[in-house]
């Protein structure tokens, strides 16, 4: 879909874990220093706070593009449909650019959730959908399931994970893949040889990666609060790595790192263990 990838520059502003004041700040700074597409969720519980983040710059709707997501608590006939319109009013829009949905449902089966999400694309309330945390078994289904092509799977992506599968699989079907955790939250800083990439380059070790996940036709979504790394989140393509470090990028999937794991999601109230699939 690369008509999708241009229009949001191939970056995505993450507001995970942001409310308030700290949001309309950092979406101020995002939005002047060019991002154009913003993503939140249900679960994050800021749709509130970035609808009057968006209100406050006087930004004009259709000048951005915005990607929220269905909480799976939520993938239920009497409930799925109106929390799309709570999440609507609280972003002060009648549309998201786009709707996923945010983890395979708990039952292992995605039936009702692919046939929910397709009605709110119906309707009209979403220009766009698709899903996030699905295998390629599930992303398969959603293909066939959906009457429009998913636009994405939104999935933990970062050099120290091996994710080549689905991304492979995804780019045989034209579909975009979008990096959550680009930067495996600080992580990737710890690691020598993006380190001596960014040295020889003069960047930082996060435009390294952030650049290589570009570079391999991944939505880019990160989250800062400082001006100096949101900076360099979106600058990621004044420069060029060689296929040779792309390559040694690549390489570091042997890391296996995994953020966002099952033992994790079930730390969280309710345990939400279930939603996690078995990953490829
Ligand atoms: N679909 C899903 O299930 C899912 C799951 C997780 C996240 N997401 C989405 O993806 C977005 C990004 O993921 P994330 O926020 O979890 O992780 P992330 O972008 O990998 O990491 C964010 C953390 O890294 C720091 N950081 C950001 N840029 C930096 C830089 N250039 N140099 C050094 N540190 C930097 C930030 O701290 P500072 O504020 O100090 O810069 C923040 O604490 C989220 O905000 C959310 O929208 C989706």
């Amino acid at each position: 879909m690369e008509n999708f990838f241009k229009k949001t520059q191939g970056r995505c502003f993450g507001t995970f874990n942001l409310k308030g004041e700290q949001l309309a700040l950092s979406f101020k700074h995002a939005l002047e220093t060019g991002y154009n597409f913003f993503d939140t969720a249900q679960w994050y519980e800021n749709e509130f706070d970035l609808g009057e983040a968006i209100k406050k710059t006087g930004i004009k709707r259709s000048d951005i593009l915005i990607t929220t997501k269905v909480h799976p608590d939520n993938y239920k006939e009497e409930l799925f449909i109106n929390s799309v319109h709570k999440s609507l009013k609280d972003l002060n829009t009648d549309y998201v650019d786009v709707l996923l949905l945010h983890w395979p449902d708990k039952s292992g089966d995605n039936s009702l959730s692919l046939d929910l999400l397709q009605q709110t694309h119906d309707k009209g309330l979403a220009k766009f959908i698709g899903v996030s945390n699905y295998n390629i078994a599930m992303l398969n289904e959603a293909i066939s399931k959906l009457t429009v092509k998913p636009i994405t799977n939104q999935i933990e992506f970062h050099p120290l994970i091996d994710q080549s599968k689905i991304l492979n699989f995804a780019k045989s079907k034209n579909i975009d893949l979008s990096a959550y955790c680009s930067i495996a939250r600080g992580k990737i800083l710890e690691i020598s040889t993006l380190n001596n990439i960014a040295i020889k380059h003069n960047i930082s070790i996060a435009q390294v990666a952030q650049h290589w996940a570009y570079r391999k036709g991944v939505i880019v979504n990160s989250m800062s609060t400082k001006l100096n790394n949101i900076n360099d989140n979106f600058n990621i393509l004044n420069f060029e790595l060689s296929i040779e470090e792309m390559e040694q990028i690549s390489n570091l999937n042997s890391e296996n790192y995994r953020i966002v794991t099952r033992e994790r999601m079930n730390d969280k109230e309710p345990p939400m263990g279930k939603c996690v699939p078995d990953w490829d």
